[in-house]
């Protein structure tokens, strides 16, 4: 999903698959996902962007953050 926006944090930073493999190794429980979403969402809650982007913001929290999550449980052989 492509929310528009400068694309700085691309160059600089990487793409999805660089930001996934951040997370390998992290171990990520059910509990730490779910307060993961519920701040991420209060956050963008006190913005001044409306509720239906704010909705749509949150629903999609939800599906990568359990992708990302499960990504979290995987081992690199080697570290
Ligand atoms: C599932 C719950 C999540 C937890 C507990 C979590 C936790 C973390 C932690 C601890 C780091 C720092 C990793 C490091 O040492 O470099 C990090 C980095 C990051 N996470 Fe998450 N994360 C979660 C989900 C997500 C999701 C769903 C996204 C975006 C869709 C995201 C975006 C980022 C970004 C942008 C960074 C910084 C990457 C960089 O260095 O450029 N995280 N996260």
């Amino acid at each position: 999903m492509n929310f528009g926006g400068p694309d700085d944090y691309l160059r600089e930073r990487g793409d999805l698959r660089t930001l996934l493999k951040r997370h390998v190794g992290l171990d990520i429980t059910e509990a730490q996902r779910a307060r993961w979403v519920e701040l991420t969402t209060a956050s963008a809650r006190e913005t001044d962007i409306p509720e239906t982007f704010v909705s749509i913001f949150a629903n999609y929290l939800l599906g990568t953050s359990r992708t990302t999550a499960q990504v979290s449980h995987l081992t690199v052989p080697g570290q």
